[in-house]
């Protein structure tokens, strides 16, 4: 498996192996891989003959300069990871390769971006969007693999895929969790161990949620009390938000008839977490 730190390398790299007929699969991240990494890296390395791995802390998606800096870097240890989940290449640019000069051209992902945590991290889909489009110019992959965890990040990229006839089919890829259900993040090993004990009641409260889907609740306001009245009981959690959205818009319904996702965002301390779930009303 080879690293590659420069644009043409990887497009030369992914385009010899295109050359023999290969799907070319693309799995972005930033590096501190987890096992919810791993199972992105894994099933594009079943599904496509080459899969190309990107590890870069993109800092245009940053909104506090503090976060980019602290970002866990962690290339040698992911770069194992990588190999043993199969991947064929892992592509980690450098800050000047992928922005050589300051950007001038960018992704507005509109209202997709708009709700949730766009509020509360403003310009961050725009830089996460920016940074996947160069990402898929430099490895012209067939398919590209997402996390659910993170469904506000997939709705934005399925939405300027379509919007944009970008040649690629996004898959999205279930949320892996721990044993107790906290879903993986980079983010979970900066928790204290109060905070750690606390954080799987977002999932908890998500699973109450669900209850009240699938026993034919219908009223978006209905199901979110039953997760608001699981968080409240956890004294570390501040809830950022609670909501009921369109799985494909992202935008707040009133009443469930079709494919949503309840999602949350909360801090514990100083770690914020995000999870969801995704029902759908037939
Ligand atoms: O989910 C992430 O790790 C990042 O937002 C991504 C998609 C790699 C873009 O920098």
């Amino acid at each position: 498996m080879r690293v590659i730190e420069t644009i043409g390398g990887v497009r030369e790299a992914v385009r010899a192996a295109r050359r023999e007929g290969g799907t070319v699969g693309l799995v972005p991240t930033m590096g501190a891989l987890h096992a919810g990494h791993v199972s992105l890296i894994a099933r594009s390395a079943a599904e496509c003959s080459v899969t190309v791995v990107s590890i870069f802390v993109n800092p245009i998606q940053f909104t506090q300069a503090e976060d980019f800096e602290r970002y866990p870097r962690t290339l040698e240890g992911d770069v194992v990871e990588c190999r043993r989940a199969g991947a064929s290449l892992v592509f980690a640019p450098s800050n000047q390769e992928m922005y050589p000069r300051p950007l001038t051209t960018f992704i507005e992902p509109g209202p997709v971006a708009e709700g949730l945590c766009g509020p509360f991290r403003p310009g961050h889909f725009r830089g996460v969007a920016t940074v996947v489009a160069k990402l898929f110019h430099a490895v012209e992959p067939g398919r590209a693999y997402f996390g659910e965890k993170d469904a506000q990040q997939l709705a934005v990229i399925q939405t300027m895929v379509s919007d944009l006839n970008m040649a690629v089919e996004i898959v999205p890829v279930a949320t892996v969790r721990e044993a107790d259900g906290l879903a993986m993040s980079s983010r979970n090993q900066r928790l204290g161990a109060a905070e750690r004990k606390a954080a799987p009641v977002l999932y908890t409260g998500l699973q109450a949620a669900l209850a009240r889907l699938e026993a034919g609740e219908r009223e978006a306001r209905v199901v979110r009390e039953a997760a608001q009245e699981a968080l409240a009981r956890e004294p570390l959690v501040r809830l950022e938000y609670l909501d009921v959205v369109d799985a494909g818009t992202m935008q707040p319904v009133e009443r469930v008839t079709g494919p949503v996702r309840v999602a949350v965002a909360a801090w514990l301390g100083g770690v914020r977490l995000i999870d969801n779930v995704r029902f759908e009303a037939r």
